[in-house]
């Protein structure tokens, strides 16, 4: 029989954040991702090894993960952290850190969070060359050490692909057969999991189906595969919807529909999490999470920012 349960990636924290022109101080991202952990959401992506010359928001990365082992936030659940590394200096970064602050043992309330890395690939040269400044080819070998010393240090390894479904620089004239042969590698490499990102919003049904069918006949397991839609079209549940009719039980979101890609002009957030659980709920699917909690958090995120709310859900329920 199939399971009602599906998995919500919260990534607020980081691709929710890094886009903010204004720094963002960091005992405000500590207090998201504590707000965050108290909602029934079990995978948080709080933030990113990058080069601080180019995303300067993600600069305290470093100070997050260290609080998250010595004080693990308050959860029913135990929580996977995510830190996005995207070269070995990234997961040098990060490894130094959870080598120095052995994770305490979580207290009562406060169960043990684990910590998980996050390599980015992407499906077109033009938007790798923006992004990580190299070509496709270049990328997969600096990711092979990565995941390799991750996954030697017990960790769990997830590897995004962008711009799946369209690019900011090269438009539709992205090849499915090309985004499942990258897949393939990344897994082949040790990837636990492959994230199809829409950066640009572009995404429509039809071609989430024949995203979603190429990656099947690639030989990849829906149960290996995340979707991470952005809303820039509003297209983002109706893709959701096709995603769960070919398998996919993983999905990612933003609180309060935050975010962007600093390297895709015009993106806007992610779907926000606070849809994405009231979608899942009506269908009758289960996320563990507390929806009125979650709205909350997107209310209060977002008025910390200055940003205006861009749930529907989260604003419906608020004026009710
Ligand atoms: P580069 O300039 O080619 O790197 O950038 P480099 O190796 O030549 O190093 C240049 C300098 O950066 C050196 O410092 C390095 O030490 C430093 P300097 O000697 O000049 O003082 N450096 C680093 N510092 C800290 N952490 C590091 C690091 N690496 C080098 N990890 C690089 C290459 C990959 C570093 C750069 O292009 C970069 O940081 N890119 C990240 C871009 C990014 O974060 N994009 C957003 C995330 S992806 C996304 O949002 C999409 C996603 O949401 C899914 C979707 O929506 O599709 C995931
Ligand atoms: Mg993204």
């Amino acid at each position: 029989t199939k399971s009602n349960k599906v998995r919500i990636v919260e990534v607020g924290p980081r691709d929710g954040l890094q886009n903010e022109k204004t720094v963002i101080p960091v005992t405000t991202k500590i207090e998201l991702v504590e707000k965050l952990a108290k909602t029934g959401l079990r995978d948080i992506e709080a933030g990113s090894f990058v080069s601080p010359k180019w995303v300067p928001q993600m600069a305290a990365s470093n100070e997050i993960l260290e609080y998250i082992l010595k004080y693990p936030p308050q959860a029913r659940d135990p929580i996977a952290y995510a830190f996005l590394a995207p070269n070995s200096k990234g997961l040098e970064n990060a490894l130094s850190i959870l080598r120095s602050h052995p994770q305490a043992e979580g207290e009562g309330e406060c169960p043990k969070p684990t910590v998980e890395l996050s390599v980015f690939a992407a499906a077109t040269e033009s938007f790798t060359q923006k992004n990580l400044n190299c070509s496709i080819a270049e990328s997969l070998k600096r990711f092979e050490p990565v995941i390799k010393a991750g996954k030697d240090e017990g960790l769990r390894v997830r590897a995004y692909i962008s711009v799946v479904l369209g690019c900011p620089f090269e438009g539709y004239d992205v090849d499915p057969k090309k985004v499942a042969e990258i897949a393939c590698d990344l897994m082949e490499m040790g990837a636990d999991e492959i994230a199809l990102g829409d950066t640009t919003g572009m995404g429509t049904a039809p071609r989430t189906s024949e995203l979603l069918k190429a990656m099947k006949a690639a030989g990849m397991r829906s149960e290996d595969v995340a979707m991470h839609f952005h809303d820039t079209y509003g297209q983002a549940l109706v893709n959701t919807a096709v995603s769960l009719e070919n398998g996919i039980m993983s999905f990612d979101s933003s609180v309060g529909g935050l975010g962007g890609c600093p390297y895709s002009p015009g993106a806007t957030g992610n779907v926000s999490t606070e849809d994405m659980v009231y979608f899942m709920e009506t269908l009758g699917m289960t996320t563990g999470i507390n929806l009125d909690a979650v709205v909350d958090v997107g209310e209060w995120i977002t008025k910390e920012i200055g940003k205006s709310n861009a749930s529907s859900v989260g604003k419906a329920i608020l004026g009710r």
